[in-house]
């Protein structure tokens, strides 16, 4: 990756020339550039003091010299870091020239010095000791500001980075398309329009979903809720579907609407393998095939089944028109995990207002003030960390592990040892822990069903506590629904024309990088954005 930075010379903090972090403008080949000009001449007084807090050296001098060359993405990080280092500093400087002036008006205000000089003197000493220290105070403002705006930047920084690779990926996506020319019939127009767009819109009313986002396999019910005489409706992309379990215990999928009447398959019963109709008895196999039509001469009809398969305790289907892909993926928690809650809902938002919810843990103290996130402080600054690849990594400063899981799946481990004190803390750090999947599966536009699985490795007494599990799902229903009333307001306004992204920051990555994805779906990209494979 090649930045394009101007460097006249060095600042302290440093100043992105490109824009400001309000501003989308790019610099030449969608670099950045980082601006700088000489640090602040001068310095503070040196002085003596036995606080070890204040030994820290001044990092000017060891500034990286960049004048007048091109920076690339790390020695612009560098630059941001040494900027970091001398806020640190000042700080610090101006800590101390508080401390000083403190001392002085202690040496002024003593009993003993007070008898040999006159009360004129002493205020006039104060006066002046009391304007030293509202300059002092005003210095720790600007400190303040400066260690703001440099934290600022390189959020923003971090940003333009994450954007270049995803800019680079894509065209990589867009030279791969163009090198079959002789096959292929579309215009570098197409290519172009397949950009990804740099300003997220998702506003106005969800568009009809794309054929693409079908083909994945779909979690859509826990094992344990389907017995073999029971059956579980549900709707996927806007069509009833019901599941039941035929003769050898394996599940099936069929469309729940009967052949004959159209009357929904859910509300009869399953007999010896095969679901039947309410209405007239018609009797259907898992594989969509009638097989009992009573009080007429059989005919040979078939309602749609979807591919169907049982895998660690999860029923998946598959419900594109695409044949299904070999492996379904597993959802399971690490070892030394133990299952204690399987939850599903049925909610009344698009799930990817919902998905975007869940990937979002900067809401949490502000959203969740009276459930899991009660008392927790509001940090400076809250970051997604991406380390191994482009949909899972970690919050700063919260031990908490998450992934995005394509199509619609969001698994997360939180470490729990200090509850209530999440802060600076990573889940490696911690030694119990809380593993979570969320399954979004999405309903219709305006209806998710949600599968939460909660895992624990401790406490594994819990799981034969009676009634825990009302328990687990009470509390599931609270935090749920302390989001929901707000997501539920997002889509209202989203529908009504407002862009629900209309202004992402550096913590919104994770759910930013699943809308590029989902972007990439619904224009039917063959590569797809931080996935290895489609
Ligand atoms: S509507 Fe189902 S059997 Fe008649
Ligand atoms: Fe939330």
């Amino acid at each position: 990756m090649s930045a394009i930075a101007t460097a006249a010379a060095l600042s302290l903090p440093i100043s992105l020339s490109c824009a400001s972090k309000f501003s989308n403008k790019r610099c030449v080949r969608g670099g950045f550039g980082v601006f700088a000009v000489l640090g602040e001449e001068g310095g503070l007084v040196e002085r003596k003091n036995t606080w070890t807090i204040f030994n820290v050296e001044d990092p000017r001098s060891k500034v990286p010299q960049y004048k007048n060359k091109f920076l690339d993405a790390n020695q612009a990080l560098e630059v941001a870091r040494y900027d970091l280092q001398y806020c640190d500093w000042k700080a610090r400087q101006d800590v101390l020239t508080i401390m000083h002036l403190h001392e002085k008006v202690v040496e002024v205000l003593n009993p003993l010095a007070r008898e040999f000089k006159s009360i004129d003197t002493l205020r006039k000493e104060l006066a002046e000791l009391q304007e030293e220290l509202s300059l002092a105070h005003n210095q720790v403002h600007i400190s303040e500001a400066r260690v703001s705006t440099a934290l600022d930047k390189l959020a923003y920084m971090e940003t333009l980075i994450n954007e270049k690779i995803v800019q680079e990926r894509n065209t990589t996506d867009a030279e791969l398309s163009l090198a079959t020319p002789s096959t292929s019939t579309e215009s570098l127009e197409t290519v172009k329009n397949r950009q990804p767009k740099r300003n997220l819109n998702v506003s106005g009313p969800v568009k009809p979903y794309d054929a693409g986002l079908k083909n994945f396999w779909y979690p859509v019910a826990f094992s344990a809720d389907l017995k073999n005489d029971t059956m579980i409706p549900l709707d996927c992309f806007e069509k009833p579907w019901v599941i039941f379990r035929g003769k050898d215990g394996k599940p099936g999928c069929v469309r729940n609407t009967c052949a004959h009447r159209a009357c929904p398959l859910d509300l009869g019963t399953v007999n010896e393998g095969r679901i039947q109709c309410p209405y007239h008895g018609w009797e259907y196999s898992t594989d969509g095939k009638c097989e009992k039509m009573p009080s007429t001469k059989f005919v040979n009809v078939k309602i749609k089944a979807l591919p169907c398969f049982e895998q660690e305790g999860m029923i998946w289907i598959w419900p594109g028109d695409d044949p299904p892909t070999a492996n379904i993926p597993s959802l399971l928690p690490p070892s030394g995990f133990q299952i204690h809650a399987e939850i599903v809902m049925e909610l009344p938002v698009e799930h990817g207002l919902l998905l975007d919810n869940l990937l979002d843990l900067a809401h949490a103290p502000f959203t969740h003030t009276s459930t899991f996130a009660k008392g927790w402080s509001v940090p400076s600054l809250v970051k997604f960390l991406t380390p191994q690849s482009g949909l899972e990594g970690y919050w700063d400063p919260y031990p908490i592990d998450m992934e995005f899981k394509p199509p619609c799946i969001v698994l997360s481990t939180i470490g729990i040892s200090k509850p209530g004190k999440l802060e600076g803390q990573s889940t490696k750090e911690c030694t119990t822990h809380l593993h979570q999947l969320h399954v979004c599966l999405p309903s219709s536009r305006q209806k998710t069903r949600l599968l939460y699985r909660m895992s624990l490795d401790f406490a594994p007494i819990l799981k034969h506590v009676p009634f825990m599990e009302y328990l687990w799902r009470h509390f599931a229903e609270k935090v749920l629904n302390e989001d929901l009333r707000l997501v539920l307001g997002q889509q209202q306004r989203m529908i009504d024309g407002e862009n629900v992204w209309n202004w992402p920051v550096s913590y919104d990555k994770l759910g930013v990088r699943y809308r590029q994805w989902r972007d990439s779906v619904d224009r039917g990209s063959k590569r797809l954005p931080f996935t290895k494979s489609p």
